[in-house]
């Protein structure tokens, strides 16, 4: 399946090494799963991690859940080792940390020949290089690591990550790559998180990457078209298609102009609120 054909509300990181939370993640509602081996995972149990990791994605039926593994830098100890690890496994992503430019892709993509590429944007060079990054005709979508990030730049605050979160945004829609947005990390807070996860939507990420299943649903809410947005994307279309068949270009709906552009996010939001229906169904 192409990448931008399913829903990414959701991108929940799982560390490698639980496994009572890799079990659990088969029946959560979560659109995606980073399996991580980087840095939810110390240095002493890399090895462990990495094996109950690969039995865990043998044997376990993750449904229509997008399985992505975080894998350790390629110029670290354990990085080559994931890699053979995982090959075979069938995987819809290997993502991988700290990419600076497209020679990091390219060195990944020539290990791991059969599975689509992530990367994590959270160094200062990587944003600089987002557009070459994003180019990589093997690279099927960004994830923000805003905790990084704030650290390299030391920042504190969402305000301060604006131009780094939008720069790696326009990389990704010149190539028509995913972008999912960074983590919040009180994970507690659901009044927060939705108020970041709205902004994150409104920059136009696909959505959120997440620490704990309290926060599947709200991602989830809002990265969705909500019902409202289903029925304005209706009248849209129904409106221009009758504009059309009187010899109109354009359409008047709610007092607003519908032009041609407007029918074509129409019928996105339309196709979207139907994956996430039919993933429903597949669950
Ligand atoms: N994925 C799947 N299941 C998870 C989970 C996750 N990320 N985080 C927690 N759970 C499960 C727990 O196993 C527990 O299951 P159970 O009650 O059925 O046994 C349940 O959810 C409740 O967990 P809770 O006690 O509320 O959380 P905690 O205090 O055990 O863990 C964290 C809190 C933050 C340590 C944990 O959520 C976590 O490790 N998150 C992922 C961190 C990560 O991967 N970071 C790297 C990228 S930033
Ligand atoms: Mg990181």
């Amino acid at each position: 399946m192409d990448q931008r054909d399913r829903p990414f509300r959701s991108m929940l990181y799982i560390p490698g090494a639980k496994e009572r939370a890799l079990e659990k993640a088969a029946g959560l509602a979560t659109d995606a799963i980073i399996f991580d081996l980087e840095d939810a995972v110390a240095p002493e149990t890399k090895a462990e991690a990495r094996n109950t990791l690969a039995a865990a994605l043998r044997e376990t039926d993750y449904g229509p859940r997008a399985r992505i593994v975080r894998i350790n830098a390629l110029d670290t100890d354990w990085g080559a080792d994931d890699v053979a690890a995982l090959a075979g496994l069938g995987l819809e992503g290997v993502l991988l940390p700290k990419v600076n430019d497209a020679r990091d892709v390219e060195v990944l993509a020539a290990a791991m020949p059969d599975a689509p590429l992530w990367a994590m944007m959270e160094t200062p060079l990587g944003v600089l290089n987002a557009d070459e990054v994003a180019a990589h005709p093997r690279l099927a979508g960004f994830v923000m690591g805003t905790n990084d990030l704030a650290k390299e730049l030391g920042s504190s605050g969402r305000a301060a990550l604006a131009t780094a979160l939008q720069t790696c945004l326009l990389a990704a829609r010149a190539h028509g790559r995913v972008a999912v947005d960074g983590v919040y990390n009180a994970f507690r807070d659901a009044e927060g998180l939705r108020a970041e996860c709205r902004e994150g939507r409104d920059l136009g990420f696909d959505g959120k990457t997440l620490i704990h299943p309290d926060q599947l649903a709200v991602a989830n809410e809002v990265f969705a078209p909500d019902a409202a947005a289903v029925e304005v994307a209706r009248r849209r279309i129904a409106a221009f298609e009758a504009a059309q068949a009187a010899g109109e270009g354009v359409a008047v709906v709610d007092g607003a102009i519908v032009e041609n552009l407007h029918v074509e996010t129409a019928r996105r939001t339309l196709a979207r609120a139907e994956m996430i229906e039919k993933l429903k169904g597949d669950a």
